[in-house]
């Protein structure tokens, strides 16, 4: 039987899209593009397909999320700022079977308070957070890893 190429989507929350630009001694000199890119390089290797968007909008991830039923093997989520109070984001992972690995480019539990709490933390497979662009790198292994397991 012919394995058909296991799909990863890839969502950047608010504001990553002025990555580079944005605090660049919290979040780095590497903008959304070059991330993506490493990221595409990547999948490349690990022999995944992977598809990435950014929204600064809530509604619009959540209709992402729920789009990704059936079409995804598994979700890699930086939802930003919304990870901390968008218990909407949190339903919408719970709504759907793709399972999600949660991203952060800094360590949130080394930042402000009100960063420690993640509403979606208890809903994803796992949180990696505070490697910078590599965090991503690192959850795209999980998700290959995980997926490989599940086929
Ligand atoms: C972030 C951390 C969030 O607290 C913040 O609102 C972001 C980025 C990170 O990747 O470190 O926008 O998710």
């Amino acid at each position: 039987m012919k394995d058909h190429t296991k799909k990863i989507l890839i969502i950047h929350g608010p504001n990553l899209n002025l990555l580079g630009k944005r605090e660049p001694h919290i979040y780095g000199s590497m903008t959304l593009e070059d991330i993506n890119k490493q990221l595409c390089e990547r999948a490349e290797i690990l022999g995944v397909s992977i598809e990435v968007i950014q929204t600064n909008h809530e509604g619009v991830m959540i209709d992402t999320i729920h789009n990704a039923e059936g079409q995804y093997d598994c979700i890699i989520i930086n939802a930003a700022a919304f990870t901390h109070y968008s218990i909407a984001v949190r339903d919408a992972l719970a709504g759907i079977t793709v399972p999600a690995i949660e991203v952060h480019l800094s360590n949130i539990h080394k930042r402000e308070e009100f960063r420690h709490k993640s509403v979606i933390a208890s809903v994803v497979i796992g949180q990696i957070s505070g490697f910078g662009a590599h965090s991503y790198i690192l959850a795209l292994e999980g998700a290959a890893k995980l997926i490989k397991q599940e086929a």
